[in-house]
């Protein structure tokens, strides 16, 4: 499978990341990183010390655009930590960054292809939103768009909002709209799903299982990575353990069948100052939305750790 994966690294990016590494029928065009969790200069430097520890130092890693196209920058390095990996250190990554900004990337590489390619996003929406306002067309080049953000119940910004669609709600419906304009499939993986996925201290162990002790085998730093992650939220929801967002969007790529999907009419809610980011679903056609996704709606959490699980064996 072709494939282009957007993100901003970030904990669960590099989880996501590190999995795609380890699944071979995935074939990794590009990573574009984009500013979000952490600043741009930061996500693509981690970028970079996950392909390494994934090695892959073959990966081809293009910056991308350092804030969002109309609010103002907002990061989440209290949730990610100021290195956006936890606090956990990599030795200063030797691979280069590609000089084509993440934007032309995107933008040129679907103009040139013949066969579609399916797009992963992880993160604010700014990239891939620049690059189908310079060029819609090539929209008509995307397989489909597997992306993790909003919520249909509480978000985790505002009571209304995900961070990636807050962090860049005009972006986010600039992709959506564009995509029904092109009848471009749309797959959207929300907090309600991720929140499931939840790495439990057993989960967690079996990661750790994999290492032989080595603390520098993938598995390993993963583990490390979790114990300092999600920590608001499983003080304020209860949960055993971090939830896992953005490796569901390549599980979903994997193994679509661990979900549950709907098919809903959605937009972005882009003008009111309260519920600015917001996912909005509308079930019967009431709203008269042009945008229909596939909402995924459940995960098979035993399973999608399960995949995980053996994937990340696999590059150890
Ligand atoms: C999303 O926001 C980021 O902090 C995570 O990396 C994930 O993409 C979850 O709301
Ligand atoms: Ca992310």
């Amino acid at each position: 499978m072709p494939l282009i994966i957007d993100c901003d690294p970030g904990i669960d990016d590099a989880v996501a990341l590190l999995l795609a590494m380890a699944s071979p029928q995935l074939d990794i065009l590009g990573i574009t990183t984009v500013a979000g969790n952490v600043s741009i200069d930061t996500t693509s430097n981690n970028a970079r010390s996950i392909c390494e520890l994934g090695q892959r130092p073959d990966l081809k890693i293009f910056p991308g655009c350092p804030r969002p196209m109309v609010r103002k920058p907002i990061v989440a390095a209290h949730v990610h930590g100021e290195n956006g990996l936890g606090g956990v250190s990599f030795p200063q990554p030797q691979m280069p960054l590609q000089p084509l900004h993440g934007v032309d990337f995107l933008r040129d590489s679907l103009l040139q292809v013949s066969a579609p390619i399916t797009l992963a996003t992880l993160g604010p929406l700014t990239n891939v939103a620049t690059a189908l306002i310079q060029a819609p067309e090539i929209a008509q080049k995307l397989e489909r768009i597997v992306m993790m953000g909003g919520a249909v119940g509480a978000g985790n910004v505002t009571g209304a909002a995900e961070f990636n669609f807050y962090t860049d709600p005009h972006a986010a419906q600039v992709v959506l709209q564009t995509a029904a304009e092109y009848e471009v499939p749309v797959v959207v993986i929300p907090l309600d799903v991720t929140h499931r996925a939840i790495a439990t201290p057993a989960r967690r162990q079996a990661l750790r299982n994999l290492s032989s002790g080595n603390r520098n085998n993938p598995a390993e730093t993963v583990a490390t990575m979790l114990d300092n992650y999600g920590l608001r939220e499983q003080r304020e929801m209860g949960f055993a353990g971090p939830p896992l967002h953005d490796p569901c969007v390549i599980a979903y790529l994997l193994q679509p069948a661990l979900f549950e999907t709907e098919s809903v009419s959605a937009t972005i809610e882009i003008t009111s100052q309260l519920t600015q980011g917001r996912l909005v679903i509308d079930r019967n056609g009431e709203l008269d939305l042009p945008g229909q996704i596939e909402l995924a709606t459940n995960i098979d959490a035993d399973g999608f750790y399960g995949l995980l699980t053996e994937a990340l064996g696999q590059l150890g």
